[in-house]
């Protein structure tokens, strides 16, 4: 697919950091040309550019821009354009609030995206909706404003492993009221990025630095996985409660991660998880004297970018986690994350 533009969509105010990640990374190549809230589109400079996969850890989804349509009837006619062989078509909002997509939201678009089915359909374009995505499936990304008077628009990425599967990153799960924190959603939307979320936990047991409150902890207790979890901080009540109707164990072993006894701490740690807030050069070596006693089969971490000055050091704390951690590594702003990352490995 040829095209002068790429389009990316971010979470609400990552605007910024990530049109300077695609500066630096990108200088006289792509150069931002539209922009509205969570989208910005990039017009690209040199005919011979060849574009990673991802642009950037900040834009959740990234890809060919095809441009606005004002009607269904011109989104069909884009499509007939595309590659033949079937594609995925994906309809989700610009606007996400970080507690995740309402569902009166979803409400608008589930119909629209009924309509832009059946045209497709009946322009000849193949529609795939089998599971599991594979390397190299195209995606026809339809992106709906506020209002319905916004135009839509259009765009296509090629997907490949560490992408999201859910339109536009947005797994349809919202922040329950009851939950401890926000963590909840921050780990429901880890997992069902990864694909973790289909896996069975039951009896599985997570190591989770910087538990408390306790909403990650909350979210992996009902999924039957057994938690023991270190901070310096309280727990929620709710935690010892749910615990005990789920018949898991939980421990709180309240100590700084830094301090631990790495010989006291259990072999068998099948998920090992940070959302300790220190910045990554304090954080992310004590994780990694952890991970090297455990060896815990994968992870997700919560990296905190508070600063532009941490923001511009994204890949670096990447690939310094790619270095100890198991492969794969994966790295994306989740919807629900505020001036962080989640990087999963394994
Ligand atoms: C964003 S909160 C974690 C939220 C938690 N994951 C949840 O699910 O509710 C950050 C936590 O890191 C803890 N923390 C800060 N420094 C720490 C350290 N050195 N070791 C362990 N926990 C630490 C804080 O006490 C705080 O509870």
């Amino acid at each position: 697919m040829n095209s002068p533009f790429r389009f990316t969509t971010c979470r609400a105010g990552s605007e910024a950091a990530l049109k300077r990640d695609i500066a630096s990374h990108f200088a006289g190549e792509l150069v931002p040309a539209f922009m509205k809230p969570q989208f910005i589109t990039w017009k690209v400079r040199r005919s011979d550019f060849v574009p990673p996969r991802t642009l950037s850890h900040f834009a959740r989804v990234s890809g060919i821009s095809l441009g606005l349509c004002k009607t269904i009837a011109e989104l069909t006619d884009h499509a007939r354009k595309l590659p033949s062989g079937p594609v995925r078509l994906h309809v989700f909002p610009r606007d996400t609030p970080e507690d995740g997509v309402h569902a009166d939201t979803w409400q608008r678009i589930d119909p629209l995206e009924t309509e832009i089915t059946r045209e497709l359909q009946q322009a000849g374009v193949q529609l795939e909706t089998r599971l599991p995505y594979a390397h190299g499936d195209w995606i026809l990304d339809v992106i709906v404003g506020e209002t319905d008077g916004e135009p839509l628009f259009l765009g296509c990425h090629e997907h490949h492993a560490g992408m999201h599967t859910h339109p536009g990153g947005l797994p349809r799960i919202t922040l329950p009221e009851d939950v401890p924190s926000r963590a909840w959603l921050k780990l429901e939307q880890a997992l069902a990025w990864r694909g973790w979320d289909q896996m069975d936990l039951r009896g599985q047991t997570a190591l989770d630095l910087g538990c408390a409150p306790g909403g990650a902890t909350y979210a992996l207790l009902q999924r039957g996985m057994n938690v023991l979890g270190v901070d310096t901080g309280d727990m929620d009540p709710r935690i010892l409660e749910l615990a005990k109707s789920k018949a898991v164990r939980f421990e709180h072993w309240r100590t700084a991660a830094g301090r631990l006894n790495l010989t006291a701490l259990p072999r068998d740690i099948d998920l090992l998880l940070c959302d300790i807030n220190l910045a990554p050069p304090e954080v992310l070596p004590q994780v990694r004297r952890i991970q090297d006693a455990v060896q815990a089969r994968r992870l997700i971490l919560t990296v905190k970018l508070n600063t532009p000055a941490l923001e511009d050091r994204a890949h670096e704390f990447i690939e310094a986690i790619r270095e100890w951690a198991p492969a794969p590594v994966f790295a994306t702003q989740l919807a629900a994350n505020r001036r962080e990352i989640c990087v999963c490995a394994g």
